[in-house]
């Protein structure tokens, strides 16, 4: 997606070889013209799947996911990554371990929003080692439901999750695909 590349080139910054901040459009401040855009992008990349369910992951998920909802007329399910007094009856959890934070964490859906036989769009900001998408699926599946595609904003295609999704026969469909970076500098695979 030639509009996210360009964005990301000006308003991007790498931190290092493996953390690329996105504040100012994607995780902290939100562009919603650009979410738009990214809703509609990952509705065309899906069409003819008959999805029937976008599920992410709170809270970054959640912008792009909505707009992507949107525009294929159907629910969005989101998972919960911190405990709340309301989420304690017909849950299913997973755990999940960040590399990026060092820390595990119980991903909680609330069953009923999953049905058997849904064919689920699942929706993340990045890509780095898999696991959020990985622990995302267990739940997803959990409920007899079918991961049938998993749409990533960022990929960062250095860490393993790309390959390790496909290897599990997911179908990763990702917006813009970062080959390398440094400060200054920013590869993408096309
Ligand atoms: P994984 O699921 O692919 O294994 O990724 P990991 O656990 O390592 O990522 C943990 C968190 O770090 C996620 O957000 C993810 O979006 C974020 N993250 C990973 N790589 C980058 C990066 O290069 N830049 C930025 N800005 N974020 C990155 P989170 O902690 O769950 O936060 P949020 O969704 O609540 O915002």
């Amino acid at each position: 997606m030639d509009s996210l590349k360009e964005r990301i080139l000006r308003d991007g910054r790498a931190l290092n070889e493996d953390v690329l901040l996105v504040d100012s459009f994607i995780n902290h401040q939100v562009d919603p013209s650009l979410m738009a855009d990214i809703g509609e992008e990952f509705a065309r990349l899906v069409k003819g799947m008959s999805i029937t369910r976008v599920v992410t992951i709170e809270s970054s998920g959640i912008a792009p996911a909505q707009m992507t909802a949107l525009k294929l007329g159907v629910p969005m399910v989101i998972l919960k990554k911190s405990a709340s007094r309301t989420l304690t009856e017909g849950i299913a959890q997973t755990e999940v371990f960040s590399f990026t934070k060092n820390a595990a964490y119980q991903l909680t859906l609330k069953t009923r929003f999953i049905k058997p036989g849904d064919r689920v769009l699942l929706i993340d900001d990045f890509l780095a080692n898999g696991e959020a998408a990985m622990g995302a699926s267990r739940l997803i599946e959990g409920q007899g439901a079918q991961v049938t595609a998993i749409g990533i904003v960022i990929e960062k295609s250095f860490q393993p999750g790309r390959r390790m999704l496909e290897d599990k026969g997911y179908t990763v469909l990702s917006l813009a695909r970062v080959a390398a970076m440094s400060e200054g500098h920013m590869e993408f695979i096309d």
